[in-house]
């Protein structure tokens, strides 16, 4: 598993090693070793290497069934100041991955592609939609899905999954989305910081919910692109005062401009994914949430 470190991956490892064989190939450039100790003790194998290291993957990946691609630079941000340092890593490092299946004749290859493949639409979007990218993040995780969907006429069953808003523990703050940097304030009695008006709305999805999607892409046995993602959405303001409802804490909010290829809104359709990988999302927001931070009183 590439980016087998990360947010997703130590989770998807954490359960996918109770009944699978699993090395995490991570260079560690935005998660940490201690995760990966946690994980090796339990018996998954790890090789720090950066997935542009060709010879590396291409070693490291013999043997397997499966290889499960997340290795990637997801910060849409950096993506707008490194653009081609993001696209480098996102579409050439899927491209290794993908030569990597070939060679050794995996079978299968699941891809963690995203939401910011698609148009803005403030209606729930299929996997039919229409495609724009607004980040140069986007764009490249959109050039990646056809990597994958041209090298897969070389017999290379292909599960892409476009995730929308993940949200859990163990979400790398820095580069994590919005419940995280809230969480992070409310707890330390900081205000809540939106960018932009706060109207702009999210499909926020729960760790576990991604993990059985990813499981559902490990046992399927067809290809295909799938929404990942709660099938509600909810704009920041509101999520805002659900943290403060949660937590009782009367933080104030505070608004800064709006980041740079921020979408606007964000809904998925999910009924591909629920009718064709038995997926179905568990956890609601406000359940989430109150597993995730700390309530006072
Ligand atoms: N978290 C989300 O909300 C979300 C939503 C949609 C898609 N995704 C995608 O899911 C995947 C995992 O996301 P995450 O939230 O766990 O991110 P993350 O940053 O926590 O994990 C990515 C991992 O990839 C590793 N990595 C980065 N560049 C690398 C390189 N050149 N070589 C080897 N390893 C490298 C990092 O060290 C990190 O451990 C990513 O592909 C991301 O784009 C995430």
């Amino acid at each position: 598993m590439t980016g087998g470190a990360g947010f997703i991956g130590g989770h998807l490892v954490d359960f996918l090693q109770n009944n699978h064989k699993v090395t995490i190939y991570d260079d560690l450039s935005t998660s940490t070793q201690s995760i990966v100790d946690s994980l090796v003790k339990k018996g998954a194998k790890f090789v720090k290497a950066d997935i542009l290291d060709y010879d590396t993957l291409l070693q490291s990946s013999k043997g397997f069934d499966i290889m499960i691609h997340l290795a990637a630079k997801s910060d849409v941000t950096e993506s707008v100041l490194h653009p081609e340092m993001v696209e480098n890593v996102n579409v050439n490092g899927t491209v290794n991955a993908l030569n990597c299946c070939i060679k050794h004749k995996i079978k299968k290859i699941i891809f963690a592609s995203s939401a910011a493949v698609y148009e803005d639409s403030s209606i729930a979007v299929t996997e039919n939609s229409e495609t724009k990218p607004l980040s140069p993040y986007g764009a490249s995780k959109l050039l990646a899905e056809n990597k994958i969907k041209e090298m897969a006429e070389n017999n290379l069953d292909y599960v892409i999954l476009r995730i929308f808003n993940v949200y859990g523990k163990r979400q790398n703050k820095q580069y994590a989305g919005v419940i995280s940097n809230f969480a992070e304030n409310i707890s330390k009695d900081k205000p809540l910081v939106i960018y932009g008006d706060g109207l702009q709305t999210r499909d926020f999805v729960f760790i576990y919910d991604v993990i059985n999607a990813f499981d559902a892409a490990v046992k399927t046995n067809s290809s295909g692109v799938y929404n990942i993602a709660s099938g509600k959405s909810i704009s920041v303001k509101e999520l805002a005062q659900m943290f403060l409802d949660i937590t009782g804490k009367k933080v104030q909010i505070k608004f800064q401009p709006a980041k740079k290829k921020d979408i606007r809104y964000s809904m998925a359709d999910i009924s591909k994914a629920e009718k064709e990988l038995g997926f179905s999302p568990k956890t609601n927001l406000r359940d989430g949430l109150t597993e995730l931070i700390p309530v006072s009183n």
